[in-house]
């Protein structure tokens, strides 16, 4: 396994600057939804640090849920076009105000599947809180509520967002020199 120093091309947004945003978008949310309870569901796994940091800065009541979807087949970069749901939710959406929180908008084509489920399900509001939002690369339009950054077209990790599932863990969000990047050969990761 590599270390990420050798493969990191620069840091692009560092831990301070990540968390400062995440306070104002949590502020936003507040204001925006004052008092009223919200549910927030995050996408299973890159979401999930986001999403913790996230609830922290928001004074109105939350509750979470978690879902898991599958969009890239192993080892790839590309949106796979199909959709499926791995895990779903445990809690219902009807009458309530949800906020569907993701790491990171590239082709669009997660959410878009995403959102035309949970429609389905009446909620009283829906919208969207991405960390990141890759707009270069859209394909499906898909109304973006809350961002946290807009950021260039090039592959990302840290900070929930995964290589092949490791280095979620690092607080910054680094680019990837695909070229010094070696995934472990034979290793098959779910995405
Ligand atoms: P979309 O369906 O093309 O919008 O893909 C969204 C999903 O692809 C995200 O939730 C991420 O899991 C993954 N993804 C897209 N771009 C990146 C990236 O730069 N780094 C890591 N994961 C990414
Ligand atoms: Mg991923």
């Amino acid at each position: 396994m590599q270390d990420y120093k050798e493969f990191l091309s620069e840091v692009l947004i560092p831990p301070d600057v990540l968390q400062a945003r995440i306070k104002e978008l949590g502020a936003q949310i507040s204001q925006d939804f004052a008092g009223s309870p919200i549910l927030l569901i995050c996408i299973l796994r890159g979401g999930v640090m986001f999403l913790t940091d996230l609830i922290r800065s928001i004074s109105t009541p939350v509750a979470i849920d978690f879902m898991a979807v599958s969009s890239y087949g192993a080892g790839r970069r590309e949106s796979s076009g199909e959709v499926r749901i791995t895990l779903d939710l445990n809690t219902s959406l009807t009458g309530r105000h949800v906020i569907l929180v993701e790491d990171i908008i590239d082709s669009g084509r997660t959410l878009y599947s995403v959102m035309e489920l949970l429609h389905t399900r009446k909620p009283k509001s829906i919208c969207v809180c991405t960390l990141l939002d890759k707009s270069e690369r859209r394909e499906v339009d898909v109304p973006l509520r809350y961002v946290g950054f807009s950021i260039p077209n090039k592959f990302v990790f840290g900070y929930g967002l995964d290589l092949d599932e490791y280095y979620r863990n690092l607080p910054f969000i680094g680019v990837v020199d695909l070229e010094r990047y070696h995934p472990d050969s034979g290793a098959e990761y779910a995405s």
